[in-house]
């Protein structure tokens, strides 16, 4: 299966996504965390992201799609995959398109997890309390809820028009959100 798993800063993308890959026993291809791994490594790619990681700004498309696309090359992503984080920008969204159209291995299903921004910023806030990520503070946190705004949410759209994008609700606790997932993944497995 190939899905994309879309949705503002704490949306609860990589809780879900932990939970669906084992589901679906496919790799879990997350472009925050692949651009957290290439900084602590000092690669090429990290050294570029850092700054723009930082402060809540998205990381230039070429740099993000080159990592993704190599990334797929991998021999564990020949069954399929689950994206967190990616794509970002209609940018992404029709590279990611065009190349899938090109080797004729289409996306199964967009989600997007629909939650308020009060909820998500109380999260990232208690996130920031635990853990020590350099974009978890108020300032940055507002700064990534704007530029998912500007820059993402027309992905929706993007997707919604090829009807690919299911919406699901992404309030309450973890366990209730997984279920409603899987519901919408099932609807789609019965057919229309
Ligand atoms: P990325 O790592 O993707 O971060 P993000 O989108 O800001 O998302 P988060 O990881 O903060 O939240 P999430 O939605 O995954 O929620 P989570 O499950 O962690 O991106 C970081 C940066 O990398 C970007 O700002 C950008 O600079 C760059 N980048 C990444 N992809 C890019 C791209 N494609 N193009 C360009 N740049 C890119 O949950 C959040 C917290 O809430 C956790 O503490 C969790 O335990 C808690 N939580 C989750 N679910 C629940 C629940 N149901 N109830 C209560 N608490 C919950």
């Amino acid at each position: 299966m190939r899905i994309v798993l879309v949705g503002p800063p704490g949306a609860g993308k990589g809780t879900q996504s932990r939970l669906l890959v084992d589901m679906l026993d496919v790799p879990h291809l997350s472009t925050g965390e692949l651009l957290r791994e290439s900084i602590r490594l000092g690669t090429e790619i990290g050294r570029a992201a850092n700054e723009y990681m930082a402060d809540g700004n998205l990381v230039p498309d070429e740099l993000v799609i080159r990592m993704v696309f190599s990334r797929m090359q991998e021999s564990d992503c020949h069954r399929g995959w689950l994206l967190d984080g990616f794509p970002r920008t209609v940018e992404q969204a029709q590279a990611l398109h065009d190349s899938l159209q090109q080797a004729d291995t289409p996306l199964d299903v967009v989600i997007e997890l629909d939650i308020d921004r009060e909820t998500i910023v109380g999260r990232l806030l208690k996130r920031a309390e635990t853990e020590s990520r350099d974009d978890d503070n108020y300032e940055t946190i507002m700064a990534r809820q704007q530029v998912y705004a500007d820059q993402t949410r027309p992905v929706l759209d993007f997707y919604r028009e090829r009807g690919l994008l299911r919406v699901v609700d992404g309030e309450g606790p973890a366990a209730d959100v997984f279920s409603r997932i899987k519901a919408a993944i099932s609807q789609l497995e019965s057919g229309p």
